[in-house]
C-alpha cells in the first residue's frame, strides 16, 4: 500500500512541478505568476479541487511521446471564490508554451459541461502559445470544441477571461464570446496576427504591446473591458466583478445587508453646473447615489462617452449606464452604443436590474460615425433596452434629445420607472438649432437676425427645456429633486423585485450586428 501511494505521491510532485524549475524561473523573471500561484490568489484558501492533474497529451509526432507533463499545460477544476462555486483553468506557460493540446482543450472542456450542469461562473486565466505546433488540426479541433461551449454558456453562466500572458491566433476567440475580458498591462497581449505577419502584409511596423498590449484594447479596440496594471489587482478585479453576478441565468446575484437609513442626498441638488452648455463628471451623480464602497467601472477607457458597471442599491447588486457630459458632451457614437448595448445584454441575462442616467445631446453626426454604421450600431443599444425585461428605471438629469431620447431606456421602450430632475430637458433637439430650423425664414427677413434667433432659441427652450411636458404625457413618471434620488430609486427597484415580462416566444431575435 506504501508503494502505491508513494507512486500518487510522485505523480502528483511532477504535476505540481510544471514545466520544471528553470522554465518557472523565467516566467518568475518576465513579471508573471505560475498558473497555480494564480489560482492559489484567485480561489478560497484550501477551495481548490484539482480535475484531471495526471492527464498527459497523446502526441507521438517530433518526438513528443517522451515529453510529457502530467496536467498538459492547463490546470483545471473547481471550488469557492468569496464562499461561492466557481469553475477554473489556469493555463501552464511552462509546459509547450501552455500551449492548447486536445487532451488540454478536453480539459477546459470538461468543466465547461461540468459548469454548465451545475450553473456556476467559469473563470479561465489564459496564457499560451495558442495551438500545440506538434498536434495540427486535433489542436485547431480542440479550441472549436471550446468555442462551441463558450456560446452554449453564454447567458446560461458567466463566464470571465484573464489574459495573463500571450493569447494570439485563434485562441483571442474564446475569451472574446465571454462576457468580459481583463488584460495585464505590458505582460499580456492579443492579436489576430502578430508584428511580424502584420510587417509582411500592411507593411506596418508595431510592437506587440501596441498591436494588441492592455491599453490598446482597454481605450481603442474595447476588446478587454479592464486594463490591469498587474496579475494580483486583475485577480482581485476578477472576484469583486464575480460578487456583482448571479450564479446563472437562473439566480440572482447575493444582496449585501442593508439597514435603511436617511436616504437623501442634498450634494445632488447643487450638483449639475449653472448651465447646459457645461460638462459636469456623471460619475459624481453616480457615487451620491449609490451605496458606498464604490462602482466597478467596466470598460472605463473606451467610449467614455457612456460610463457603465456596477454597483449597488441598498445592497443590491445593479448596472449602472449613463451619459458622460464630461466627453464629447455625453454624446452617443458606435463605440458608446456597442459597449452600451453589451452591458445591458449582459445584466439582462443574469437578472441585473438595470440604472440609466440619462444626459445626452443625442448621436455624433459626421462622415465617421455614419460610415462605419451609427445606424447599425446605434440601433444595437436601443434593441438591447427594448428586449430587456429586468428591472428598469431611468433618470433624465439634464438633456434628452432626439431619438437619443427614446434609445435612453424611454418609457416607450419598456421602461418600468422614468423620473426626470427639474432641470431636464426633454426635445426634439437643442434649442439653439430647433430655432434655427423652424424659424429660419422669421430670423433671414429680421433686421437683426441674431437677436430674433436668440429670441426665437429662447422661445423654444421655454417650451420644451423641461420636463414637464413629457410629465404631462405620463412618459415621465414622477419629476423628482435631486436630493431625492436615491431614495425613489431604493423603493422603485424594491417595487420591481418581483417583475415579470415574457417577450414573445422566438428561436432568438435578430440583433443588428
Ligand atoms: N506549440 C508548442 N509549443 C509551444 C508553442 C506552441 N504553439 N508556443 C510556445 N511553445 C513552447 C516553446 O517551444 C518553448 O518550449 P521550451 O520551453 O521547451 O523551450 C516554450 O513554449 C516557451 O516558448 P518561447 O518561444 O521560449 O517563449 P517566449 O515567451 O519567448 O515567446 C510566444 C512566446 C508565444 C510569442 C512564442 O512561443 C510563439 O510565437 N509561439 C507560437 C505562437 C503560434 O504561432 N501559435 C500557433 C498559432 S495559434
Amino acid at each position: 500500500m506504501t508503494n502505491k501511494i508513494n507512486e500518487l505521491n510522485k505523480r502528483r510532485r511532477d504535476a505540481l512541478a510544471g514545466g520544471g524549475q528553470a522554465r518557472v524561473e523565467s516566467q518568475h523573471k518576465k513579471g508573471k505568476l505560475t498558473a497555480r500561484e494564480r489560482l492559489h490568489f484567485l480561489m478560497d484558501e484550501g477551495s481548490f479541487q484539482e480535475v484531471g492533474m495526471l492527464v498527459t497529451h497523446r502526441s507521438v509526432d517530433f518526438g513528443m511521446e517522451t515529453e510529457k507533463y502530467p496536467g498538459d499545460g492547463v490546470v483545471t477544476g473547481y471550488g469557492t471564490i468569496n464562499g461561492r462555486l466557481v469553475y477554473v483553468y489556469s493555463q501552464d506557460f511552462t509546459v509547450f508554451g501552455g500551449s492548447l493540446s486536445e487532451t488540454h482543450a478536453e480539459k477546459i472542456c470538461k468543466i465547461m459541461d461540468m459548469a454548465l450542469k451545475n450553473g456556476a461562473p467559469v473563470v479561465g486565466l489564459n496564457d499560451s502559445g495558442g495551438a500545440r505546433i506538434q498536434e495540427g488540426v486535433v489542436s485547431l479541433g480542440g479550441y472549436a470544441d471550446i468555442f462551441y461551449r463558450n456560446t452554449m454558456a453564454s447567458g446560461v453562466v458567466p463566464q470571465i477571461s484573464a489574459i495573463m500572458g500571450p493569447c494570439a491566433g485563434g485562441a483571442v476567440y474564446s475569451p472574446a464570446i465571454t462576457d468580459f475580458i481583463l488584460m495585464v498591462e505590458n505582460t499580456s497581449y492579443m492579436f489576430v496576427t502578430g508584428p511580424n505577419v502584420v510587417k509582411t502584409v500592411t507593411h506596418e511596423i508595431v510592437t506587440s504591446e501596441e498591436l494588441g498590449g492592455a491599453n490598446t484594447h482597454a481605450s481603442k479596440s474595447g476588446v478587454t473591458h479592464f486594463a490591469c496594471a498587474n496579475e494580483i489587482e486583475a485577480i482581485q478585479h476578477v472576484k469583486k466583478l464575480l460578487s456583482y453576478m448571479p450564479q446563472n441565468c437562473e439566480s440572482i446575484a447575493p444582496a449585501l445587508p442593508y439597514d435603511a437609513q436617511n436616504e437623501l442626498r442634498p450634494e445632488l441638488d447643487h450638483l449639475l453646473p449653472e448651465t447646459a452648455l457645461q460638462p459636469y463628471d456623471v460619475r459624481e451623480v453616480i457615487g451620491h447615489v449609490i451605496d458606498e464602497g464604490g462602482f466597478l467601472e467596466v470598460h472605463k477607457d473606451f467610449a467614455e462617452n457612456l460610463v457603465v458597471g456596477f454597483a449597488r442599491l441598498a445592497g443590491r447588486s445593479i448596472g449602472v449606464i449613463a451619459n458622460q457630459p464630461a466627453f464629447l458632451a455625453g454624446v452617443l457614437d458606435r463605440h458608446a452604443s456597442v459597449k452600451g448595448a453589451r452591458f445591458v445584454r449582459f445584466c439582462d441575462s443574469f437578472n441585473i436590474p438595470l440604472l440609466v442616467f440619462e444626459d445626452v445631446p443625442g448621436f455624433l453626426p459626421g462622415t465617421d460615425q455614419e460610415w462605419n454604421a451609427i445606424i447599425t450600431n446605434g440601433a444595437k443599444l436601443l434593441y438591447a433596452f427594448c428586449e430587456a425585461t429586468v428591472p428598469r428605471v431611468t433618470v433624465i438629469l439634464r438633456k434628452a434629445y432626439g431619438g437619443a431620447y427614446d434609445v435612453m431606456n424611454s418609457k416607450h421602450i419598456g421602461a418600468d420607472m422614468n423620473y426626470a430632475w427639474p432641470t431636464a430637458e426633454i426635445a426634439v433637439m437643442g434649442a439653439k438649432g430647433a430655432a434655427e430650423i423652424i424659424f429660419k425664414r422669421e430670423i433671414n427677413s429680421a433686421a437683426d437676425p441674431e437677436s430674433k434667433w436668440r429670441e426665437k432659441e429662447q422661445l423654444y427652450s421655454e417650451t420644451f427645456a423641461n420636463p414637464y411636458r413629457a410629465a404631462e404625457r405620463g412618459f415621465i413618471d414622477e419629476v423628482i429633486e435631486p436630493a431625492e434620488t436615491r431614495l425613489k430609486l431604493i423603493n422603485a427597484f424594491k417595487m420591481l423585485e418581483n417583475k415579470v415580462v415574457n417577450n414573445p416566444r422566438k428561436k432568438h431575435g435578430n440583433i443588428p450586428l
